[in-house]
């Protein structure tokens, strides 16, 4: 039994995911113990729909990007506005496979935002800047685009742990952790709720209790285990 709460979200990237995602309402339906409180699902755009519908709000359910515009004549695009219409509050943004995409992820925050959406915001440096020393900065200059801290969930993903089976060692992900509280501090001058600070890249069951024993971070933001909800579910029971 661990203490404090831990909230996972499986992202699933871009998958086909009808038979994933019944996988997951067969589980959910036979729980009886509220293994899925605090789970939720980060879903390609064309199952949104479906997923809300499966799980009725069971489970968190939230988009993987946003468009940095409100609204207009941007084919291929998915608003915030166009969320809300399908009745979701949740978008995940700055995830570093949309980053590579050279999208304005400050944009993209602030149409969220203003929407009164919940955000699930990614930062995390890449292998040149952990290897370079230039850890802290690049986190800083990433969290510096946020312009509140009103339901936002920070997810420290350090690229070169991302689907590589080499997740960050507890110590590095402790170091994050500080940055990102001192950083926030200084930016919001403490005057902000518990923001949560997610940590993902290569989380599994066989090292999710040490980092979430040995480590502040509020939960998991979790890729390709994702796909295998019985894998999923020992994460959650293994930290709740
Ligand atoms: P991974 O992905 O768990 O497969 O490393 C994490 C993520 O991309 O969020």
């Amino acid at each position: 039994m661990t203490s404090r709460v831990c909230k996972v979200w499986g992202n699933l990237k871009m998958h086909p995911v009808s038979e994933v995602l019944s996988a997951y309402q067969a589980l959910i339906a036979a729980d009886k113990d509220g293994m899925f409180d605090h789970f939720g699902l980060v879903v390609p755009y064309p199952y949104l729909q479906q997923a809300s519908e499966l799980f009725n709000g069971s489970i968190g359910i939230a988009a993987q990007s946003i468009s940095e515009h409100e609204s207009g004549a941007f084919s291929s695009q998915v608003s915030g506005e166009i969320l809300q219409d399908i009745g979701l509050q949740t978008v995940m943004i700055g995830h570093s496979e949309v980053r590579q995409l050279g999208v304005n992820v400050g944009a993209q925050l602030k149409v969220a935002q203003k929407l009164g959406m919940h955000v699930i915001y990614c930062i995390g440096e890449g292998v040149e800047a952990y290897e370079s020393g230039r850890k802290e900065q690049v986190i800083t200059e990433q969290l510096s685009v946020l312009e509140s801290l009103d339901r936002v969930t920070i997810a420290y993903e350090p690229i070169w742990s991302i689907g590589t089976g080499n997740a960050a060692s507890v110590s590095d992900i402790n170091e994050a952790l500080l940055m990102v509280r001192a950083c926030l501090d200084r930016s919001f001058s403490g005057n902000f709720p518990e923001t949560p600070v997610l940590y993902g890249g290569s989380i599994n069951h066989n090292n999710c209790l040490e980092v979430f024993t040995q480590t502040e971070v509020n939960g998991f933001l979790v890729g390709g285990v994702s796909l295998k909800p019985k894998q999923i579910l020992e994460v959650i029971r293994l930290c709740s």
